[in-house]
């Protein structure tokens, strides 16, 4: 049996050493003296101490200090160690298993077990920088997949967005031919009766039978005469001339007009001018027809009682400066299926007679076309906000490029706060 367990460790390719309770090698296989060029044969070494022929060499190792200390430490701690890296100065990898033997409680000696792992390790180096470079791939791929992902995302989008502006370019262009030619034909004979009639008024004594239905007639074709004029700014497609503005006397003429009718529904009208407003080149008359239309809106949607915030302050987008406009009011607030049209050319939900539905798509016709845009803010029950922000600066090519962020005002949630952002569509 000795004489078997002998041969197998003669033959392992292990190099081998056992040593006894003393310290003295009583075990060493031919392997050992090879991995360690032991100048003496195994047998040669039966019956020295361990630490003198035993253990390799120090000049053996690539850090002979080193590796000293550990052969140290594991001899004296007498704890089984499997696999100990040792690094030898011809540059292989030898991994060390320390199998101290117990007989019962007695220490019994010690074997000392060396492996080339030289091999394996470089097998495992390199399926370690292989699974690296493995990871590093699939993070890389992860990355561009999600970039795709966002790019696709924002595709999606902005695809929706153009065809919810071709809609409505489609549908402003049907609307404005119809529009220019109704209101060019009702605007002469409208003069006629509005010229007419006031001739017939001054010619009336104060008393005359007739008097009150005649200023009746008056009344209303004023009234039509105004909402002609409304469609034709509606439908005019010449851009109008713009030049430097001062913003703060352009909102103060707004606030004036507004005055009467803020009066009559008993609602107040503020303006909160918190910072230096800077200049704008833009058409004023037209920003004051889009402003007035927004406070116009926002007192019709206040109870008495109710108030109007006009707050006006400088503000970049996209890297372009600006001007935002609030008009905030507390009012009803807007519902989704609403809020989805508000924009629409003709869309009212006021009684007829008091709504066009004008207001609101000649506003967006008339932001967009100085580059600007236009977003709405709404909770039912709470109020609205309609912002609106120009550019300081037209740019008129920039001014007819739908801006790829924006919001459809038809996917907003009316029951929180909501945001609508209308964009420049080109189509006039
Ligand atoms: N501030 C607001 N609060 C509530 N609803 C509003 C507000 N502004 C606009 N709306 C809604 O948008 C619709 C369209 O407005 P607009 O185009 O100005 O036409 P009009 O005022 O003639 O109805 C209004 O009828 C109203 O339902
Ligand atoms: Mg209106």
């Amino acid at each position: 049996m000795a004489d078997k367990v002998g041969a197998l460790i003669d033959n392992l390719s292990s190099g081998v050493i056992f040593e006894d309770e003393q310290g003295v090698i009583i075990e060493a296989n031919p392997a050992f003296c090879r991995m360690w060029h032991s100048p003496l044969g195994a047998d040669e070494l039966l019956g020295h101490p361990v630490t003198e022929v035993g253990w390799p060499p120090a000049a053996a190792f690539a850090e002979p200090e080193i590796a000293r200390q550990r052969l140290l430490t594991l001899a004296g701690a007498r704890q089984p160690k499997f696999d100990q890296e040792l690094r030898t100065s011809d540059g292989r990898i030898i991994a060390l298993d320390y199998v101290p033997v117990r007989v019962g409680d007695v220490y019994g000696g010690c074997f000392w077990i060396y492996r080339d792992a030289t091999e394996r390790k470089r097998a495992e180096e390199e399926i370690r920088i292989l699974n690296h470079e493995l990871e590093q791939r699939v993070a890389l791929r992860t990355h561009e997949l999600a970039r795709s992902n966002r790019e696709l995302a924002n595709s999606l989008r902005r695809l929706g967005e153009t065809q919810e502006q071709l809609i409505h370019a489609g549908k402003m262009a049907a609307v404005g031919t119809l529009v220019a030619g109704l209101s060019h034909e009702l605007n002469n004979p409208l003069g006629i009766i509005v010229g007419y009639v006031q001739g017939i008024l001054r010619r009336m004594s104060p008393e005359a039978p007739g008097r009150e239905s005649l200023a009746a007639v008056e009344r209303q074709a004023l009234r039509c005469a105004h909402l002609v004029r409304s469609l034709l700014d509606f439908s005019r497609s010449k851009p109008a001339t713009r030049e430097q503005a001062a913003l703060g006397p352009l909102i103060e003429r707004v606030l004036e007009l507004a005055a009467g009718q803020a009066r009559q529904r008993g609602v107040e009208l503020r303006w909160l001018a918190r910072a230096p407003i800077p200049e704008l080149t833009v058409c004023a008359q037209e920003i004051e027809s889009a402003l007035l239309n927004l406070v116009s809106n926002a007192i019709d949607a206040n109870p008495t009682g109710g108030s109007v915030m006009i707050a006006v302050s400088p503000a970049a987008h996209r890297n372009r400066d600006g001007v935002e406009i609030n008009v905030t009011d507390t009012g009803t607030g807007i519902s989704r299926g609403v809020l989805a049209r508000i924009f629409d050319p003709f869309f009212t939900t006021k009684p007829v007679g008091e709504g066009t539905g004008i207001g609101l798509s000649l506003t967006r016709q008339i932001v967009e076309s100085h580059g600007g845009r236009i977003d709405v803010r709404t909770a039912e029950g709470v109020g609205t906000t309609m912002r609106m922000w120009l550019p300081s600066q037209p740019e008129s090519e920039a001014d007819a490029t739908p801006e790829s962020e924006s919001k459809s005002p038809t996917r907003m949630n009316s029951t929180s706060i909501a945001a609508a952002s209308v964009v420049g569509t080109g189509t006039h």
